[in-house]
């Protein structure tokens, strides 16, 4: 569901577009927009420049995107738009193509260039205004604008890429070849700034409370007198999806959750708990371990692992819901990242990374219509969101915690043994992180159970045991993360614990692996 219509100007006079032409960061940089204040609404990239003008964006932005401008049946943009007077900054895959539709060449680059590259300005007005002369920034190309028309000015370069960056000299159109919504270009939220502000001329009124306020009306209004059913997992997106609807429509809500038996230790107790204490809505409690253990049974590939897991968690949810008379809708706690991720998002052939479960598959299997109210928004939206719609700090700060649960911590064969393994050593770790007065500090800790054996000696005696990778990380938006710098002595708490209190286990090592090119998760 979207905060407003395509054209309505309901939370905002001001909005800047993202055409998406296909860029795994699309959702990045709508929430790098939105971060300023500024409502950010993505779009086709093929919207004809009357029906851009039509949402009168103060700015529009062109993604990035995975292929070359000059091949046949790359997506292409109205080259109308660029003459609307609104003001257009392109992103790599977006620069590249406004270049070429203003008079410049792009050509395939010597060398694919990926990761950070060292850059240097040639300004230090408009969208470089306040910046320092070079800085990092994250290239991912393989075609560069290698020349542009008289009308372009280069702005800035990286010692393999001359043109790093374009701004036009008669029309507000810029380009940058890096991508400033990454974490990775330490300034980028400064020239994403700079371009809202400086350049499109936005006040940045935009605020997550009118969201919240919005949703709840349009909720309202959606259901009518009908009961929804809402999957409840005890993170924070499906808890804010159901505080969204318990605010909207009370005692017409009614929440499942499914234990699948991959939940972590004791957190079945702790999600009824908290949800009895906050809301006073319809809860079922699905008992489905066995039957998950069963489907698991044997299966190592972690595409089948989730895929089984998917199925199972359907057919569990079908004959709960089933029970629950003249439901019509379906809420699910989807967001930005699940669908961009799962590769579903609208006219966007990014690349399927992982398959995840909650996305897709359900309604239709099940016959109702799908309510997804925090679609839009990134992980940290959603739990400012939490806050302002007064869930407990404990639940609104709890680290994600995917759909098929320690099934994909726990690599190779899901079994009871090696469950309890990891059950046991990623408790020992939450602990002493929350100890260490960290949690809050890291976005995602967990411990995996890796289907290696390692020799070690305890006593006198030599073992051949199971090895714990302890994963955390940091990162505000989960599509891209860095590996957190825990300190030494909790590390060394840590592995002394899990390496004494857990039996099985002989070794722990910790993964410094960042995303991109790693995955949060190891499945
Ligand atoms: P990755 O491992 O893709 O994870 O970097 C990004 C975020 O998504 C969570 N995740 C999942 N969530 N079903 C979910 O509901 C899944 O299959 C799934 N896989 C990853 C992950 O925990 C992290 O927060």
């Amino acid at each position: 569901m979207s905060v407003s219509g395509p054209h309505g100007g309901v939370l905002t006079d001001e909005r800047v577009l993202v055409l998406d032409f296909g860029s795994q960061y699309a959702q990045l940089i709508a929430r790098r927009v939105r971060e300023q204040n500024v409502y950010c609404q993505i779009v086709r990239h093929d919207l004809k420049a009357v029906q851009i003008a039509g949402y009168r964006p103060k700015g529009i932005i062109l993604s990035g995107g995975p292929a070359s401008v000059y091949e046949a049946g790359a997506p292409q943009c109205d080259p109308g738009l660029f003459q609307l007077g609104i003001p257009v900054l392109g992103i790599c895959y977006g620069m590249q193509l406004a270049c070429q539709a203003l008079g410049g060449q792009v050509q395939h680059a010597p060398s694919r260039e990926y990761g950070r590259a060292r850059c240097t300005l040639q300004t230090s007005e408009g969208l470089f205004a306040g910046l320092p002369d070079a800085m990092d920034v994250w290239m991912s190309h393989g075609d560069q604008v290698t020349s542009v028309a008289g009308d372009f000015e280069p702005m800035a370069a990286t010692a393999t890429c001359p043109i790093a960056a374009v701004r036009h000299r008669q029309l507000p159109v810029f380009g940058l070849q890096f991508h400033p919504e990454v974490t990775h270009t330490p300034f980028g939220s400064q020239m994403l700034h700079n371009f809202v502000m400086n350049v499109c001329g936005c006040s940045g009124a935009w605020h997550l409370g009118d969201f919240a306020a919005q949703t709840i009306v349009q909720l309202r209004e959606r259901v009518g007198p009908n009961r929804v059913i809402c999957g409840l997992s005890g993170g924070v997106d499906s808890s804010v999806t159901a505080a969204l609807l318990y605010k909207a429509i009370g005692s017409q809500l009614s929440c499942i959750l499914v234990d699948n038996g991959l939940l972590r230790k004791d957190e079945q107790a702790t999600v009824i708990s908290e949800f009895t204490n906050h809301f006073k809505a319809d809860l079922h409690v699905v008992q489905g371990g066995a039957q998950f253990m069963q489907t698991l049974r044997g299966i190592t590939d972690p595409q089948e692992k989730r895929r089984r897991i998917g199925h199972m968690f359907i057919e569990c949810f079908k004959a709960e819901a089933a029970k629950i008379q003249d439901a019509k809708y379906l809420a699910q706690g989807t967001l930005y990242p699940d669908v961009i991720e799962s590769g579903a998002a609208p006219d966007g052939p990014a690349a399927t990374i992982k398959l995840h479960h909650n996305v897709g598959g359900l309604p239709e299997e099940l016959g109702f219509e799908l309510i997804e109210p925090l679609r839009d928004l990134f992980k940290d939206e959603v739990r400012r969101l939490g806050a302002e719609l007064g869930l407990p700090d404990t639940l609104v700060w709890r680290h994600p915690f995917p759909g098929p649960g320690l099934a994909v911590r726990c690599l190779g064969e899901v079994t009871d043994e090696r469950l309890e393994i990891l059950r046991e050593a990623d408790a020992i770790l939450i602990s002493e992180l929350k100890s260490a007065g960290l949690y809050r500090r890291t976005s995602q800790t967990f411990a995996v159970l890796l289907p290696v054996q390692s020799v070690g000696v305890m006593g006198d005696a030599r073992t051949y045991e199971h090895t714990i990778a302890v994963r955390s990380v940091d990162t505000d938006d989960f599509m891209t993360a860095d590996w957190s710098r825990l300190p030494y002595d909790l590390l060394a708490r840590v592995s002394t614990r899990i390496i004494n209190e857990v039996a099985g286990v002989n070794r722990v090592v910790y993964d410094i692996s960042s995303k991109p090119p790693a995955t949060i998760e190891w499945e």
